[in-house]
């Protein structure tokens, strides 16, 4: 199991700009995207090749394309979804499968209101979005189901964890790669990262 943190300084302006409160929902997303896809593009640096030959104006060129197994982007909704909008800027060609889960406030567990995933991801390089790692109970919960639909080759993917989350993410699934912008110390009572962001679906939808 792999766990990365992306520091990179512009990764790391535009988090800042996306935990600031007075940043609006526009600004909010525009920035939710361009990290991901700043960070997308290390996410998917393990992808497989294989050669590809194209011709220039003037010559043959042996150049590369993507091999199996390919990507598969999931979305954890609502939330990741412009996450996946990200990546697909950088892999159009990807399918897409969709997560809908809903925390409850009170027991912070997860609600299962949508599913939509192919039967057997065992051919796919599954990356699964999600901005906020908080308890992990909706990471935890879509990679059981990923699972059960035989992936074995999952990465998730968010834009700002809690320490609390990525030790639980790592514990249930250790085969699991995890990439972040930032691992923050602490979780408030009602389950909220602290500092984090606020809440990501109601910053990204402007509800
Ligand atoms: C948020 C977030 C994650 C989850 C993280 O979604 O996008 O899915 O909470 O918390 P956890 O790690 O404690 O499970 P939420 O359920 O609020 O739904 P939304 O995306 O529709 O706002
Ligand atoms: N979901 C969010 O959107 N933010 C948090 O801090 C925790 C869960």
């Amino acid at each position: 199991m792999k766990q990365t943190i992306f520091e990179h300084p512009l990764i790391q302006r535009d988090i800042t700009q996306l935990r600031n409160k007075n940043t609006n929902s526009e600004d909010f997303r525009k920035l939710a995207k361009r990290i991901s896809i700043m960070a997308g593009v290390e996410v998917l640096s393990n992808l497989m090749i294989e050669s590809e030959e194209v011709y220039t104006p003037l010559a043959a060129f042996t150049g590369v394309k993507i091999a199996k197994p390919f990507p598969y982007f999931v979305s954890v909704m609502r939330a990741g979804s412009i996450m996946v909008e990200a990546l697909i800027e950088l892999y159009p060609d990807a399918t897409i499968g969709n997560i809908g889960l809903a925390r409850d406030h009170i027991t912070l567990q997860p609600n299962e209101y949508y599913l939509n995933l192919s039967d057997n991801l065992s051919d796919s390089v599954v990356i699964l979005c999600d901005p906020m790692l908080a308890t992990a109970g909706s990471a935890i919960y879509s990679i059981d189901i990923l699972k059960r639909k035989h992936s074995s080759n999952i990465s998730f993917f968010s834009l700002v964890a809690s320490q609390y989350g990525v030790n639980q993410l790592a514990k249930a699934h250790p085969d699991v790669n995890i990439y972040t912008c930032a691992v923050d110390k602490d979780l408030d009572e009602h389950g909220y990262i602290l500092p984090g962001l606020g809440d990501a679906g109601d910053r990204l939808f402007n509800t």
